[in-house]
């Protein structure tokens, strides 16, 4: 597996910083095994975490649903943050959709919950679960945000229409670092349906530990194949590998443009179904690196959708966009053999007339055509831009992805002199919701 990447700056002086960034960024690779200098604790666990923990935790929880004494069909997962957008990341990607009945036998839909607090939501949510035989995966690593634990106490007690208290415990799983909770009590003596996750992996890096792991496992999701890809993107590292080291470019790239005075990165991607990758990275970066009053703003956008709209912006409007553009060639769940079937646009007269050129072809390879259109566009408005070229996205070069997103932001860290462990700007806003709740 690999990842390319290649920048594009405009002018020449930005190419002679970027190589000397660039020299800093790979003196830096040591440091990731390493605590953070001012930390307490150990935060670098998710460095090689495939190797130290995550095969066997892989292997552990595999076949996790047939061990089940009970039939679901149906994996509600109640979490926020890094508690939950690492599963929606691969559920996007490869999951069994809730629209679509019976599509996928082997894999369960994810209804996810937690991540919010609307009334006329979650009601449209109950009635989507009182369709379903659930399990409840309740991801909290802290084991004390407010939404969460909010959410499930509805949700328990809408099930007691149709579950007994001991069948609702059965069917409730608790993911967290917290050794003691009420959780913990209710599930107690049968601790089985606890799993934690390690103190030393902060919400964000947390996407290959149990955070991630056991909702996936339970809908049926490839985790070996996961974890596979971002051992390897480890494994290349440690061994220094040329193209891995190459890649890592991206890094400087984004920290010479927040430099230059950019300050939003836009993630441009073709797929809606990265739309869950485009939330982790957002938060993975945001929240590790957006301190003292630092760091280029991370966002992600889907191409074609948002050239139609806020494409007018990154061509006309404040010069202020670093653009990185994610291309893959398509999205296929490993192990899928089923024979490609691809959507081609037709040729007949009436395409033709209506689609003049465009007729005839395939629609990933007019996404392509799109993404490269808008790249060349906004390159002549001296939009300074990155791509990122994966290849084939499946379980294993997605995990690939992941680690080398995760190894990038905290190298980015680095170069920006910042912990990328804490957030201590998210406990603002709860101090003062506690005030209004007092
Ligand atoms: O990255 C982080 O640490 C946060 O975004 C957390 O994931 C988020 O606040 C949820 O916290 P918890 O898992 O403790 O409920």
């Amino acid at each position: 597996m690999t990842i390319s990447v290649e920048v594009n700056f405009s002018n020449k002086e930005d190419l002679v910083s970027l190589e000397n960034l660039q020299r800093k960024n790979l003196e830096n690779i040591d440091r990731l095994k390493e605590p953070y200098e001012d930390e307490s604790e150990d935060n670098s666990l998710w460095y090689n975490w495939p190797e130290n923990e995550g095969k066997k935790l892989a292997s552990e929880l595999e076949g996790i649903s047939s061990r089940l004494p009970y039939y679901y069909d149906l994996v509600v997962v109640v979490g926020i943050g890094g508690s939950y957008t690492g599963t929606k990341t691969i559920h996007d990607l490869f999951g069994a959709s809730l629209e679509i009945r019976n599509q996928e036998p082997q894999k369960k839909p994810i209804l996810f919950c937690g991540y919010h607090l609307s009334e006329s939501y979650l009601q449209k949510q109950l009635k989507i679960l009182d369709q379903y035989k659930p399990v409840i995966c309740v991801v909290s690593k802290s084991g004390k945000t407010l939404e969460p634990n909010a959410i499930y106490s509805v949700l328990s007690t809408h099930l007691k229409k149709r579950f007994s208290h001991e069948e609702i415990l059965e069917r409730t799983f608790f993911v967290s670092s917290k050794k003691e909770s009420p959780f913990l009590k209710e599930l107690s003596p049968n601790k089985s349906r606890f799993f934690s996750i390690p103190d030393g992996i902060v919400g964000r890096f947390s996407v290959l530990s149990a955070a991630s792991l056991v909702p996936l496992a339970l809908a049926g999701h490839n985790i070996k194949a996961l974890m596979r890809g971002a051992d390897d993107f480890f494994k290349k590292l440690e061994a220094k590998e040329e193209h891995t080291l190459k890649s890592l470019i991206y890094a400087p790239a984004r920290f010479l443009a927040w430099k230059e005075g950019k300050s939003v990165e836009l993630l441009a991607y073709e797929e809606p179904q990265l739309e869950g990758l485009g939330l982790w990275w957002q938060q993975l970066f945001a929240e590790s690196e957006g301190k003292q009053e630092k760091a280029i703003f991370p966002i992600g956008s889907l191409f074609s959708r948002d050239l139609h709209s806020i494409g007018q912006y990154i061509q006309e409007g404040s010069k202020s966009i670093f653009e990185t553009f994610l291309l893959t060639s398509g999205v296929r769940s490993e192990g899928n053999f089923e024979s490609e079937s691809r959507i081609r646009i037709p040729t007949d007269e009436f395409a033709r007339e209506l689609l003049g050129k465009a007729s005839g072809h395939y629609l990933d390879d007019l996404n392509e055509k799109i993404m490269k259109a808008s790249r060349k566009a906004h390159s002549l408005r001296e939009v300074p831009n990155c791509t990122l070229q994966i290849g084939v996205l499946n379980e294993s070069t997605l995990g690939f992805l992941i680690a080398f997103f995760q190894t990038s932001c905290v190298l980015g860290s680095f170069l920006l002199e910042v912990n990328p462990y804490n957030q201590p700007g998210v406990e603002a806003y709860k101090k003062e919701l506690l005030h209004l709740l007092s």
